[in-house]
């Protein structure tokens, strides 16, 4: 028995990374997924990653900063499995690094439409059908922001502890109607989020100690995966507001500590897969 047996689950930005590895976990955990993300060629990927592995799964491609396309993938999930118990709020999208006056309207609006507003449409959603059943679990995705002002990453940093504030908000508002509503920071996590960086010309000198930087604290996604799968399950019930943070002050101390010594030693460092793009900034 999985402690999801039964359990009908929305992952929005499960084709790859974090997401991909959340929908993982919780088809091993029992229950049919839905995955939800822009590129359909991606979605249909990770849709035979999991059955491949003797999971249930759907797909369908959506924008999660578009209403209508996120209404239509509640439609769907209930028309496929036949009723929708959890809803992840996990796609997101960092846009460049680099100074907050660099960024065109355009590509600021870009991370909050997705960060922000797909949050917002996906809470919307799922909470009107989880309020009407008196029970589901809702849960959104905190990251690197979420406790503290980020330059160089202002859209993104904020969209953050703007997710924050607004899943303890909607936590309270719906206390005992039966549905959980929680807030998920993985910490770290080698991800193309991590891997794949676009950095304004005027700000790469920044990035410089980056890749360093993921070789110390980025984690393998299985593992906030794995605790995900915990929060949708019974184990949170009666617990809505909780807000878990994977990042450890004791980890991050030990993963400069091995960094710090290797150079000390001398010893070559891995290749890196982070790959950093300078790009000139679009400030129009
Ligand atoms: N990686 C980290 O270190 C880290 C740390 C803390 C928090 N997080 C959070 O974890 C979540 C997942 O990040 P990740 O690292 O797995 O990123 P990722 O590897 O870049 O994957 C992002 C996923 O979201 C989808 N996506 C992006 N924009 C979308 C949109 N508008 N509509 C629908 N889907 C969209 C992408 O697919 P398409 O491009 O095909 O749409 C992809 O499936 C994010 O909320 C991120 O903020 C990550």
């Amino acid at each position: 028995m999985g402690q999801l047996d039964g359990k009908v689950a929305v992952v929005t930005g499960g084709s790859r990374g974090l997401g991909l590895a959340m929908v993982k976990a919780l088809a091993r955990d029992g229950a049919r997924v839905m995955i939800a993300s822009r590129a359909p060629a991606s979605v249909d990927q990770a849709v035979a990653q999991v059955q491949a592995q003797g999971g249930q799964a759907a797909g369908m491609a959506v924008d999660v900063g578009a209403l209508e396309q996120v209404t239509a993938l509640a439609e769907a999930t209930i028309r496929t499995f036949g009723r929708l118990d959890i809803w992840v709020n996990n796609a997101g999208t960092a846009g460049p690094y680099g100074a907050t006056l660099d960024f065109s309207p355009e590509t600021f609006n870009q991370v909050i439409q997705t960060n922000i507003m797909g949050t917002y449409y996906g809470s919307r959603v799922a909470m009107s059908q989880f309020i009407a059943q008196g029970s589901g679990k809702l849960i959104n995705l905190l990251g690197a922001g979420w406790n503290k002002p980020v330059p160089w990453q202002n859209a993104y940093a904020s969209s953050k502890v703007w997710i924050r504030w607004f899943t303890r908000a909607l936590a309270e508002e719906t206390r005992g109607s039966g549905v959980g509503v929680y807030a998920f920071n993985p910490g770290m996590v080698l991800t193309e989020l991590l891997t794949d960086v676009a950095v304004f010309e005027d700000d790469a000198k920044r990035l410089e100690r980056f890749p360093m930087v993921v070789r110390a604290l980025a984690r393998p996604p299985e593992i906030p995966a794995a605790k995900l799968a915990w929060l949708a399950s019974g184990a949170t019930d009666g617990k809505t507001g909780l807000e878990i943070s994977l990042v450890n002050p004791l980890a991050v101390t030990a993963g400069f500590a091995r960094e710090g010594l290797r150079a000390l030693l001398g010893r070559p460092a891995p290749e890196s897969p982070v790959k950093i793009r300078v790009v000139k900034p679009n400030r129009s």
